[in-house]
């Protein structure tokens, strides 16, 4: 408990919906995200490098193509055992873990190199969890992140969720890690210079209606916004789903192409 927010609760409650679905169905279209960061913290073969909530394990894979000896951290077990699993089928040596971001389960200064595309962002002790990313960074290493920002896609995507199923009062929002001013709020401290810029990634699906039945029956979030509700209003998420996902859809052909902004920052740990 801090400040009157019971964090620990608030975290029990989100594990069960992030577990609530499966992930992994919506993962394929985090894998450009993670490719960009990647690309942007540049880490070379041999570094050490976490991937904070990893889910399937879609950036440690990417990680591990370059040679870097990666661990991945989710706190869903279904979603640990198909990174698991995905790591094998590559052939690759990456250690998953079950653990909260806001308890990282390594000594400080572990890893070279930090990851998460949309993943600790999400975690309700956002100074805790940024804590724990300074701290197992080592001096000198790179934390890089892509995080939801208040304005596309994602802000009115989680606006529509949180009208059907609002968020615990006083909490900080995820896109607050969107933002120059919360990263300098929550990494500040411990870097030496963080750098971000806005970035865009395209969601495929076959079709409007396609993608809002995806994220209805696999993204945790969705399905727990949709099961808290009544039958008419369960039908008013599902209009509002196809009304944000028409808005940035930019294929004409009835496909769907939706584009997202987010925020790629590179946190130089001092
Ligand atoms: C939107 S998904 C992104 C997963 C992955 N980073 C990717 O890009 O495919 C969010 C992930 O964060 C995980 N997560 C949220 N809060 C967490 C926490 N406090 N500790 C560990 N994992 C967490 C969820 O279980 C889920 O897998």
């Amino acid at each position: 408990m801090s400040a009157g927010i019971d964090y620990q609760t608030i975290t029990a409650h989100q594990q069960e919906t992030w577990a609530t679905g499966n992930f992994h169905e919506i993962a394929r279209q985090n894998t450009s995200m993670a490719i960009a960061l990647c690309e942007a913290v540049d880490p070379h073969p041999c570094d050490r490098g976490l991937d904070v909530a990893c889910g399937s394990g879609t950036a440690a894979l990417v990680a591990a193509r370059r040679y870097c000896e990666m661990t991945g951290i989710d706190y869903v077990p279904a979603l640990i055992e198909r990174a698991r699993q995905r790591a094998a089928a590559e052939g690759f040596e990456i250690d998953f873990d079950l653990a909260d971001a806001q308890a990282l389960p390594f000594a400080e200064a572990s890893f070279d190199f930090v990851l998460s595309v949309y993943g600790v962002q999400f975690a309700p002790d956002q100074e805790q969890a940024a804590r724990e990313l300074l701290r197992v960074c080592r001096p000198g290493g790179k934390i890089g992140l892509a995080s939801p920002m208040p304005q596309g896609w994602s802000f009115d995507f989680f606006s529509a969720l949180a009208r059907y199923r609002p968020p615990p009062p006083g909490l900080s929002s995820p896109l607050r890690w969107g933002t120059e001013q919360g990263l300098e709020a929550l990494l500040g401290e411990g870097c030496h210079a963080i750098a971000s810029e806005q970035r865009t990634s395209v969601l495929y699906f076959r079709s409007v209606d396609h993608a809002t039945e995806v994220f209805l029956t696999y993204f945790g979030p969705a399905i727990r916004a949709s099961q808290g509700s009544a039958t008419a209003a369960q039908e008013h998420l599902r209009d509002d789903l196809r009304a944000v996902f028409s808005r940035y859809n930019r294929a004409t052909d009835g496909t769907a192409a939706m584009e997202n902004q987010f925020l790629l920052t590179m946190a130089y740990r001092e």
